[in-house]
């Protein structure tokens, strides 16, 4: 993250003078996918990617924000009926309606921000823009009295309330509480979390990116959510106690099978299987056995192509050469139509990996997968 070159263009492009600036990574997700919005449980870390802004109050009500990378600038109000429309601003937009309903007295600021997670790639670059905001206006204006969980919250908020996502809160979560060498495994129903050091001694962790990105990935995301709903009303129906996926197992999906459409059956089915791999993870983890943590990850990748249908043929390919180059673990990683798989690879055979799955690949599709080494970094802060 380059934070001279954020500075530099912040003086260029405001008056000459300087803010605070701030920092927010993307994240990875050991395992555990679409099942936040389940009450399940997800696995994901902070990395060396995300995003860094310098802000400073300008003394009006105007919100004046330069994206380095786009060579876009925006101006907009505070108010509800402000919101710009360029989409990159309507995460900073909605994080500052979002801060305002909690309370926050934001004012009007000068901003400049640029990034170096790879949009569309799975590695949640919203979430790093919603959370460098979220955690600066509650520095600047707020006198940092939201508590992290809530700034989370907020980035949240800007998804469903002004981007049209019905995401969970995964990706905001790890953003805010990542930690440096540590995953996390959170409790989306409960907010319980445990901070877990990995230290994969022998292994590797790499991003394979397929550079797909699925124009209708946010109303195909929506639509699995439904499914996920749909599912849960009619296992209520019977115990009522039920309030998430996370509350049912099989036999109770079972139960219900010739009330619902084939559909909602294979995205429930594969939510359920899921919250119980991240469990089984979790133990894999903490006794070392890495074979069973891989194992799992491909379960997943097989879930997530065959049952909740969010892979595609590119990713599929990724995974079939890490299979057969006898990687320990690959799966598509993050929300998926697109991004990236996530590669748990034994040093030693690293190399041949990545040289076989950039060829392969090429031969293929006509072009190269981009490859990102993954380190493991601290979440959102203030950088002085
Ligand atoms: C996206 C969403 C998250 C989560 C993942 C899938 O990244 O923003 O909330 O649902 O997809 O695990």
């Amino acid at each position: 993250m380059d934070i001279e070159h954020v500075r530099s263009r912040f003086i260029k492009h405001f008056d000459g003078s300087t803010g605070v600036i701030y920092a927010s990574p993307g994240r990875i997700n050991l395992i555990g996918e679409h099942t936040d919005y389940n009450g399940g449980f997800v696995f994901p870390g902070a990395i060396d990617k995300g995003i860094v802004a310098e802000i400073k109050p300008n003394g009006t009500q105007t919100v004046k924000a330069y994206s380095i990378d786009l060579k876009d600038y925006v101006e907009f109000g505070l108010n509800e009926e402000d919101a710009p429309r360029a989409s990159w601003s309507r995460y900073i937009f909605g994080v500052c309606r979002e801060m305002i309903k909690r309370g926050v007295e934001v004012q009007g600021f000068n901003t400049a921000f640029a990034g170096d997670v790879p949009l569309g790639a799975g590695m949640s670059s919203s979430a790093a823009l919603e959370s460098t905001y979220a955690y600066a206006l509650n520095d600047l204006f707020g006198e940092n009295r939201i508590d992290k969980f809530e700034l989370a919250k907020v980035g949240q908020a800007t998804e469903h309330n002004y981007c049209g996502v019905n995401c969970g809160i995964m990706d905001q979560f790890a953003s805010v509480f990542g930690k440096k060498d540590h995953l996390i495994r959170l409790d989306c129903r409960s907010l319980e979390y445990q901070y877990f050091p990995f230290e994969a001694k022998g292994y590797r962790l790499v991003l394979v990116d397929s550079v797909v990105k699925h124009e209708l990935a946010s109303s195909a995301y929506n639509k699995r959510r439904q499914s996920c709903e749909t599912v849960v009303a009619a296992i209520q129906n019977r115990h009522p106690h039920v309030e998430f996926l996370r509350d049912c197992n099989c036999d109770m999906l079972e139960e219900v099978k010739a009330e619902i459409s084939e559909e909602d059956y294979m995205r429930a089915k594969y939510v359920i299987e899921e919250i119980q791999r991240v469990l089984d993870v979790s133990d894999a983890l903490e006794k070392g056995d890495f074979e069973t943590v891989g194992q799992k990850m491909y379960e997943t990748h097989y879930g997530m192509s065959k049952l909740y249908e969010v892979s595609c043929e590119e990713l599929d390919f990724l995974n079939d050469v890490a299979f057969d180059c006898g990687v320990t673990g690959s799966r598509v990683m993050g929300g998926g139509f697109g991004g990236c798989t996530i590669n748990l690879v034994k040093e030693e055979l690293y190399s041949t990996f990545i040289d076989k799955a950039k060829e392969a690949f090429a031969q293929k599709f006509g072009r190269s997968p981009k490859v990102y080494d993954v380190v493991i970094s601290d979440g959102a802060r203030r950088l002085e």
